[in-house]
């Protein structure tokens, strides 16, 4: 007899004519009932939705049943049936079970209850088999394929940049060193320094910290490009909202000034926010209940105003603020937290804002995401288009509530002269940028963009609290495993 073929559960779940044979394979979230029937909550990552199938001794082989625990894989053939039973409206009455792989109950470290997200931090092998996870990581694909669909939507070019680079884009020296050299016994020059020459690329090398230099070279020929690619941080940061390795999508635009710059961001936002509106509901529902269950426990003033959907949907009805950074610190320095010394960090001009400014601007003093500019040139990168007034730069930070800065960004500076007076004045070798800097030499246009952070976007959408938990496998300071 030809074997029936397996259903997703998510499209079982859809059906609605009954009575006949179907046959699903998946992992088992719970099993309850008595010895001779159980109800097996079964999941196969196709939805954030269990089937239930229901296992009468009397009809499926003898010590089957036994076998079946939280964890194991099974394949099931049965009828699909009205369900009797609340909180479902389909399940399998089955006739066949066959237990691919057991899961020994006393070793599975997944029990059928509410585990923390730190202890399945230290799972992540199998955090993939929870609710919420799956959920995320199926609205992190949604997310991914969103941006793409953006871009492509707007004849944007995907780039791939470099992951080896040889130089520092962001000039903050936070990068990974490649090198194939023996550490223990590298080549020497004749001054006692590192002969990097014997190195694999011949030179020093490190793992990319942007796209975006590689990217404007690729505008100014093509338009309007963007990169979707991982970076590497060496930044000793161990915060909710920092990783060592994380993804960033990088549109670099020719003839956009910050304006259009600003005008992209807050329509790609808004896109990617709709998209998941519209097509992750079911697991956004889950997440903002998940989410609704922690406030309860958590002291009144710590609550979110407002639930997950609520808080997205509120994105898509307001238009983002923009202001300038010098606008901004004026709104700091008279805000009550000032006044009364309640900023960890005083706030002054010239300052770089921290996250409990940013989170005071949109949180409190908004209530809307802001888009800040012109921000002092001394703490921005060497590759920012220099205003007039000789102090600032025409950079853009898009700050989200919950978040801080999701986006940061600038137009660039398209003068040959002024780019190279602030990269010679940076300290940048020349021999680094040399390609970059002939750009500006033939041909040059103004032109902008940004760079979002892509498990910055996750956290707010999903409305997880930690950045470790929206990426399948975290990097940051001494975390590696799996
Ligand atoms: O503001 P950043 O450093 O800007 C750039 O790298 C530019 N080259 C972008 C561009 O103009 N093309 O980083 C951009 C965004 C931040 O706003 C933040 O969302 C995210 O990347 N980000 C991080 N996300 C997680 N972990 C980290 N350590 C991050 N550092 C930056
Ligand atoms: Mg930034």
């Amino acid at each position: 007899m030809e074997q029936l073929r397996r259903t997703k559960i998510i499209d079982v779940l859809k059906l609605e004519s009954f009575g006949h044979q179907v046959c699903v394979k998946g992992w088992v979230r719970t099993k309850r009932g008595s010895k001779n029937v159980a109800f097996i909550a079964m999941n196969d990552g196709s939805t954030i939705h269990n089937i239930q199938v229901v296992a009468d001794r009397e009809k499926t082989e003898d010590s089957i049943l036994d076998r079946i625990h939280t964890g194991a894989s099974l394949s099931v053939v049965g009828e699909l049936t009205q369900s009797q039973g609340s909180g479902q409206n389909v399940e399998i009455i089955a006739t066949e079970i066959e237990v691919i792989g057991e899961a020994n109950p006393d070793e599975y470290p997944l029990q059928p209850k509410k585990h923390s997200l730190e202890f399945l931090r230290e799972k992540a092998h199998l955090r993939f088999r929870t609710s919420t996870f799956s959920a995320v990581f199926r609205i992190r694909h949604a997310m991914a394929f969103a941006i793409h669909e953006f871009f492509n939507n707007k004849g944007f070019v995907n780039i791939h940049s470099p992951i080896v680079t040889g130089s520092d884009a962001e000039g903050a020296g936070e990068m990974f060193q490649v090198t194939t050299l023996d550490m223990k016994n590298p080549p020497l020059t004749e001054d006692g320094k590192i002969d990097y020459k014997q190195d694999f690329f011949g030179k020093e090398t490190n793992l990319t910290v942007s796209g975006q230099l590689e990217g404007e070279l690729a505008a100014l020929a093509l338009g309007e490009i963007y990169t979707f690619g991982p970076t590497f941080r060496a930044e000793n940061s161990n915060t909710t909202r920092h990783l060592a390795e994380f993804w960033m999508i990088e549109p670099e635009m020719a003839f956009y000034d910050i304006h259009d710059n600003m005008d992209l961001a807050e329509e790609m936002l808004k896109y990617l926010v709709k998209y998941a509106l519209d097509n992750c509901l079911d697991d956004l529902k889950f997440l903002e209940n998940r989410l609704l269950e922690e406030e309860k426990v958590k002291p009144e003033a710590e609550r979110s105003d407002m639930p997950l959907i609520e808080k997205l949907q509120f994105i898509l009805d307001n238009e983002f603020i923009r202001l300038t950074y010098t606008e901004a610190v004026e709104v700091l320095r008279n805000s009550k937290p000032a006044k009364k010394g309640k900023f960890q960090y005083p706030v002054e001009w010239g300052i770089d804002l921290q996250s409990e400014h940013e989170r005071y601007l949109v949180e409190k003093h908004y209530k809307k995401p802001v888009i800040l500019i012109d921000y002092p040139r001394d703490i921005k990168a060497f590759y920012m288009k220099q205003n007039d007034d000789g102090k600032t730069v025409r950079a853009m930070d898009v700050l989200f509530p919950g978040i801080g800065e999701i986006i940061g960004g600038s137009q660039r500076e398209e003068s040959y002269e002024k780019l190279k007076a602030r990269i010679d004045e940076m300290g940048i070798a020349e021999k680094d940028m040399w390609w970059f800097l002939e750009t500006r030499k033939f041909g040059t246009v103004p032109h902008s963009g940004y760079g979002l952070g892509f498990e910055r976007l996750m956290l707010f959408v999903t409305g997880m609290g930690n950045i470790r938990d929206v990426i399948p496998f975290p990097r940051a300071p001494k975390t590696a495993e799996f």
